[in-house]
């Protein structure tokens, strides 16, 4: 583990970050690893707060992963960008207009990382044709600071970044390895869109990754997961410890509320 954790935990504000978590996640952390292993990154709040020396992260959005992969290659240049971006509504609006694949790599990952800080809720969603049309938040959240990107970027050197689905991330893993995995909570009825179309968690995926985690760690892999508090997870993985934690989470609708939600932690190994 390297001494260079972010102050502000992440570089993306993400809808369904675990930041709350992370002293939880982080006293449940296995004793030793090899490799870190997230394939479901998003803002990768636990990998920032703990700075792993070495590590696989993943997402099916590959967004977020180019907004990883361009701090990496030169993280001034996205601070760069990111110093030119008024903090208004206009900026907001006309950011969210432009088609991210007509941008290089940094203004595409300074754009992202912009929108998010202002958009509602920090909500990543997109429409049918893959536009993000999430509006404004009533503030914008204060950019990453040339110092937190320096700092990401060093910490992101010792990984490998995998824009895929996470079976894809999860193959890459081997014995001693700790994989964490924060799926998408399972949805069901009229799908809205919610980390953006193709990245759909429905009853098929869930079961594939109840599948995906026995299979880990029967083959000597430390695995922790976090999901809303669910009895059918709970019996899926059967002889896996379970950690009940509630968590103060806003409510993505009309008004925002904060409720407090049970949630839970599973590990297939035994606590420190
Ligand atoms: C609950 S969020 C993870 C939040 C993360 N732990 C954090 O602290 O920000 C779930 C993430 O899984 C990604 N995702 C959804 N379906 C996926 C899939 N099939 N494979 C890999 N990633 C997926 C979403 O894009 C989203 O970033």
């Amino acid at each position: 583990m390297n001494d260079i954790s972010l102050k502000r935990p992440t570089i993306l504000r993400w809808s369904g970050s675990k930041a709350k978590l992370v002293p939880d996640l982080r006293r449940l952390s296995p004793r030793t690893f090899n490799r870190y292993v997230e394939p479901f990154a998003g803002s990768a709040c636990l990998f920032f707060s703990m700075g792993p020396a070495r590590a696989i992260l993943g997402d099916v959005n590959p967004m977020v992963i180019d907004v990883y992969r361009a701090i990496t290659r030169d993280f001034h240049a996205v601070a760069d960008v990111l110093d030119t971006i008024p903090m208004t509504g206009d900026a907001f609006y006309t950011l969210r207009a432009i088609d991210p694949a007509t941008l290089d790599l940094t203004y595409r990952a300074a754009r992202l990382i912009f929108l998010m800080k202002a958009c509602f809720n920090g909500v990543y969603r997109t429409n049918r044709s893959g536009k993000f049309n999430v509006p404004m938040g009533s503030r914008v959240y204060a950019l990453p600071t040339r110092e937190e990107l320096s700092r990401a970027a060093a910490m992101l050197g010792g990984a490998t970044l995998i824009a895929g689905d996470f079976q894809t991330t999860i193959a890459e893993s081997t014995a001693g390895d700790w994989v964490y995995m924060d799926p998408p909570y399972r949805q069901a009825g009229r799908y809205r869109g919610e980390y953006g179309y193709g990245a759909k968690f429905d009853d098929e995926a869930f079961e594939q990754f109840v599948v995906v985690a026995e299979k880990l760690a029967a083959r000597g892999v430390q695995v922790m997961v976090s999901y809303q508090y669910d009895e059918r997870l709970i019996d899926a993985l059967k002889g896996w410890c379970v950690h009940s934690v509630t968590a103060a989470r806003t409510v993505a609708s009309k008004t925002a509320s904060r409720v407090h939600a049970r949630e839970m932690i599973m590990t297939s190994y035994p606590s420190k």
